[in-house]
């Protein structure tokens, strides 16, 4: 029986409850998931790629069948060389759909045999997105349940000063 894989592209500046939930619905009915973040030298990220693909690397480390990778360029040509037959995008709310619409429209006006398929997260992250993940922590605010405790703990780590220079210090001393 033909194997069927999907793409999961992204910016994951930081990866979510929301995006786990997502992975994990995925990976129930894809054979393989590739979970892909986009290197985006355009955008003023908060973590590096580098940075996101350990902590997806991390989160994702129980489900067998999913892999994580980092691309430029088209999303389409991405899927291409990895063999992919789907990309999977999250819907949360109908204020996606337009966004998301226009995308899996382009992407099949480039590529007609790749198929988008949306999947909503669960609703209890139906208004959590990585911008205000952002935005909230850097304001002080919890996240708590929001993201994977691994994802607050860099998150701390990168807005609070008095934690930077400790690590700072910490890698000077060469404990880290
Ligand atoms: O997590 P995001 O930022 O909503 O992900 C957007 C992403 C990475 C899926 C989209 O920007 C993308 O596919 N970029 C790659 C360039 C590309 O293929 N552009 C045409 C899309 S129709």
């Amino acid at each position: 029986m033909k194997k069927v894989t999907a793409i999961y592209p992204g910016s994951f500046d930081p990866p979510t409850n929301g995006h786990l939930d997502l992975i994990q619905r995925g990976s129930n009915i894809f054979d393989e998931l590739v979970v892909a973040i986009l290197r985006n030298p355009d955008k003023d990220p908060l973590f590096s790629v580098n940075e996101r693909r350990n902590m997806l690397e991390e989160l994702t480390h129980d489900f067998k069948n999913v892999r994580v990778d980092t691309f430029d360029g088209l999303t389409v040509d991405y899927a291409a060389r990895v063999k992919a037959h789907a990309v999977l995008r999250g819907i949360r709310a109908l204020s996606d759909y337009e966004y998301e619409l226009q995308m899996a429209l382009m992407n099949r006006k480039l590529a007609p045999e790749l198929e988008t398929v949306f999947m909503m997260p669960a609703e209890q992250y139906s208004y959590v997105s990585s911008r205000l993940v952002r935005e909230v922590a850097h304001l002080g605010g919890r996240i708590t349940e929001l993201v994977p405790e691994l994802v607050e703990r860099k998150l701390r780590e990168k807005l609070d000063p008095a934690i930077k220079l400790q690590n700072v210090r910490k890698v000077k001393a060469g404990k880290r």
